[in-house]
């Protein structure tokens, strides 16, 4: 078994997953094989990225050690079966299927598999998205740190346990749709008072690319960076009043620990 990788759904984000790892991350596609259900996508994928490609699971597990399972949850079990019996020794397998447990996959292959598990998020479209990773008890730390290595050009990677996987889906799975809404209400707000919707876009993407270097680069608490922007009696102090009123913060704690209910009660395994 050669040291190559092998990606089964080249859909959203599996075909980001081979992006990533070959355009910016420097892997070599040749050391890739694609394999998807569907025949289009998957060739549109390899010819972009002059990858390999299999005709079924059965063609893609021989060649590959590490080998990525991106299609949606309710396709997972049955593909899980259909790989069970390709299996060797060393082999590892890396889930992004939301609410599938390492547990439920190792299940469904051997006990003693391989199985990591990841959490992206959409950003890793364009490298800078976050991924949480789970490892089973059979992945050793350098074989984490070698997935960990792969997966640096789509974003950050943070290593939780398992059981905050649903926290972690709720937090940073889900996190876009938040800041989406966020902008596009910042968006709406600034037409209400007379900003044309163009020019209102440009300055609230711009605060929240801006706002988030200034966290990124420092150390430093968002409140006090909140702070030095709220002078006395000034416009920012009488804008924070009304969010603290109106529950802003209390919401959006409420809406991740729903999302993070949700993810719980669509957990295989
Ligand atoms: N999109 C996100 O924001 C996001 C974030 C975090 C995690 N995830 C996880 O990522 C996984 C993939 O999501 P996605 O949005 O990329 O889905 P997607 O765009 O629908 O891609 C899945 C691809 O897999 C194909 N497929 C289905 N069954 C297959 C099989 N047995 N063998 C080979 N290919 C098969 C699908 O073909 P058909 O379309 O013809 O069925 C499709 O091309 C999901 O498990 C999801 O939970 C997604």
């Amino acid at each position: 078994m050669k040291n190559n990788i092998g990606l089964i759904g080249c859909g959203e984000m599996g075909s980001a997953l081979a992006r990533g790892m070959i355009t910016w991350g420097g892997v070599d596609p040749s050391s890739v094989y694609l394999y998807d259900i569907n025949a289009e996508r998957k060739g549109a994928l390899a010819v972009e990225l002059k990858t390999n490609t299999a005709d079924s699971v059965a063609d893609l597990i021989p060649h590959c050690r590490l080998v990525f399972i991106a299609v949606k949850p309710q396709d997972t079990e049955g593909l899980l079966y259909s790989i069970k019996p390709l299996v060797k020794t060393g082999q590892i397998f890396i889930s992004i299927a939301a609410g599938i447990t390492i547990n439920y996959i190792e299940s469904c292959l051997y006990p003693g598999t391989k199985v990591i598990r990841l959490m992206p998020n959409t950003p890793c479209l364009i490298g800078e998205g976050t991924i949480v990773i789970s490892t089973g008890d059979a992945v050793t730390d350098e074989e984490r740190k070698e997935v960990e290595n792969l997966l640096k050009s789509l974003g950050i990677t943070v290593r939780l346990p398992e059981n905050l996987m649903d926290a972690a889906t709720g937090l940073s799975g889900t996190g876009p749709a938040y800041v989406y809404l966020f902008i596009e209400t910042l968006i709406d707000a600034g037409v209400s008072v007379g900003i044309r919707r163009d020019v209102a876009a440009r300055l609230v993407i711009q605060n929240v690319i801006g706002a988030s270097k200034m966290l990124h680069s420092n150390t430093v608490h968002p409140a006090e960076l909140r702070n030095i922007v709220t002078s006395p009696a000034g416009t920012t102090s009488s804008a924070m009043l009304v969010l603290e009123e109106e529950g802003f913060r209390s919401c959006l704690i409420k809406a991740v620990r729903e999302a993070t209910k949700r993810s719980g009660e669509l957990r295989l395994g």
